[in-house]
């Protein structure tokens, strides 16, 4: 087996004229996480749908699991399961129905669908729910069988898009424990989100897009560490020019997003002490995280 799941060299694609993705490169190897990170429209879908060969790139060469995508598509996909980015289940048929239902498109017989659906559900934590309509079910359970439905032919890999937006907390970490569970059997997993927290838990690697183009690619850890490294204080409140002109002389860099100042120091005593006794500041204190990383790379930031 290659130790290569995907590669994409320099991809392009645009719609109306309009360059949805721009030169895009990057490499998932086999039994890792990979994670495409960005906000809505910076072209997470498109790039896994020109993965999954539903959407032919302008120029360049998409590779999975060693076959040339889209023209063997059809080959790539055998291997590879796929979480859409909206459930798109039978809501009138019952959970079993729709593993039945989706085994058939893998060539599978009846007895074989029947074979796997127990451990399918246990896996997706649906065991008392076979023979309930899917109408019935929560968005976390209807997540849960969307991703049982994907390892219905034990697919190598695991195509995701926003596998838990929309989700509660709870649910979104049952997610994410199933998805470790898959990666310690040695699945290999590309995702795709805009949760930088679900991106820093799982990924090993990621790639970080905005407007189409990969603006930074690494380990989560390491991005932190080059892009930010030392802690971060928020600040909420107050008069922010005021407190931005207090914190200034201590302060490694200054960001403001919304009504919060996000404050890089490597002493953030100093940054209290300068606040201390201000009427209405709420501060928070905390280790640098990708959110950090991202506000920092999309330029968001105040010079100082
Ligand atoms: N089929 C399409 N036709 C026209 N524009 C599209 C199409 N699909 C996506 N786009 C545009 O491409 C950009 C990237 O979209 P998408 O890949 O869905 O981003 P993301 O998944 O990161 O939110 C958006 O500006 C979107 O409007
Ligand atoms: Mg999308």
């Amino acid at each position: 087996m290659s130790s290569v799941a995907i590669d994409l060299a320099a991809v392009n694609k645009s719609y109306r004229g309009k360059v949805v993705v721009n030169g895009v490169t990057f490499t998932v190897a086999a039994g890792e996480c990979f994670g495409l990170l960005g906000p809505n429209g910076a072209g997470k879908s498109t790039i896994v749908r020109m993965i999954l060969g539903m959407v032919p790139p302008d120029a360049g060469k998409i590779t999975v699991l060693g076959k040339q995508v889209p023209a063997h598509a059809r080959l790539a996909r055998a291997g590879v399961g796929v979480v859409p980015q909206f459930d798109n289940l039978e809501n009138e048929f019952t959970v079993r129905e729709n593993l039945l239902v989706f085994g058939r498109y893998f060539s599978m017989s009846a007895r074989e669908i029947e074979a796997v659906i127990p451990s399918l559900l246990e896996f997706a934590r649906l065991g008392s729910k076979a023979d309930a309509r899917v109408a019935e079910l929560s968005g976390g359970m209807k997540r849960r069988l969307v991703l049982a439905r994907a390892l219905i032919n034990d697919p190598q890999l695991l195509v995701m898009d926003e596998p838990t937006t929309g989700l509660d907390p709870h649910a979104r970490h049952l997610i994410w424990e199933r998805l470790r569970s898959l990666l310690a059997r040695g699945k290999t997993i590309l995702l795709t989100t805009h949760f930088m927290e679900e991106a820093e838990r799982l990924c090993d690697r990621l790639c970080v897009l905005e407007e189409g183009r990969k603006i930074a690619e690494g380990e989560p850890h390491t991005l932190i560490n080059e892009q930010i490294g030392c802690d971060v204080m928020e600040i909420y409140g107050g008069n922010p020019h005021e407190s931005i002109e207090l914190i200034r002389p201590y302060a490694q860099r200054i960001e403001q997003s919304g009504e919060t100042i996000f404050c890089y120091a490597p002493d953030l005593d100093q940054v209290r002490k300068q606040l201390r006794g201000r009427a209405g500041l709420r501060l928070l204190e905390r280790p640098a995280n990708l959110e950090d990383v991202f506000l920092r790379l999309t330029g968001r930031e105040i010079e100082i």
